[in-house]
């Protein structure tokens, strides 16, 4: 009796367990769809504000390639082109801050001249170190318009290291680590610049373009 008891507690555990796990994949499936469409709406959205729309006629995410930065991390390039010109370039940008990495997306043109910069992961202290965002400052938006050699490479610092970039009261660390990375960034463009723009590059991959 206590055995029919304890086989029938078994199978009703296995049901529920078996229909839970039915429920949990199926809103799984239902989510995936949603979170990669919101994905894809976020990347277009940032891709906006770093290269302008009226400066392209293609689709970025389409047009993009897959290539290694100095670091030797895939990181996917965005292309823009007009009439069949490249008009500009955007692509993820790393630096290291207060909180550890601030992930960035960086816009340039065909010559190299920044047209934005912006943060789009970071764990910088809010009121210090969130300046970098656009959302909370003006500071990230002084980059467009500038190239590496404008100004000089050696002005590519903070004005506490002896640059040209303010940094912020009581936070010197972030605002480093973002002007370090938008010159690495600008070096890599420098450095990789046919392969960048040429078009019998392999495409990124589907899963990359969401
Ligand atoms: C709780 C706490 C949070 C901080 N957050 C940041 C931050 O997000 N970014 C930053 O640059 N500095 C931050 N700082 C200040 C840094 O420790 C450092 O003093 C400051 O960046 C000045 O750097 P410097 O000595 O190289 O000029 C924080 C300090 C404390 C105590």
């Amino acid at each position: 009796m206590k055995q029919q008891h304890m086989l029938s507690h078994g199978l009703i555990l296995g049901v529920f367990c078996l229909g839970f796990g039915a429920l949990l994949a199926v809103t799984d499936m239902l989510t995936a769809k949603d979170i990669s469409a919101r994905a894809l709406e976020d990347r277009l959205n940032s891709l906006s504000q770093v290269i302008p729309t009226t400066l392209h006629d293609n689709n970025l995410v389409k047009d993009a390639i897959v290539m290694k930065n100095e670091h030797g991390k895939e990181i996917t390039v965005y292309r823009a082109t007009k009439e069949g010109q490249i008009t500009g370039l955007a692509y993820e940008i790393f630096g290291s801050g207060y909180g550890g990495e601030i992930k960035l997306m960086l816009g340039i043109d065909a010559t190299g001249k920044i047209l934005g910069v912006r943060a789009l992961a970071h764990k910088e202290t809010p009121g210090l170190g969130d300046k970098i965002d656009a959302k909370k400052g003006d500071w990230i938006l002084r980059f467009s318009g500038l190239s590496l050699g404008n100004p000089p490479v050696e002005k590519w610092k903070v004005k506490k290291d002896g640059g040209q970039f303010d940094q912020f009261a009581g936070a010197t660390i972030t605002p480093r680590g973002v002007v370090g990375a938008i010159k690495k960034g600008l070096e890599f463009y420098a450095a990789n610049k046919e392969q960048m723009i040429d078009f019998g590059a392999p495409k990124a991959s589907a899963k990359e373009e969401h």
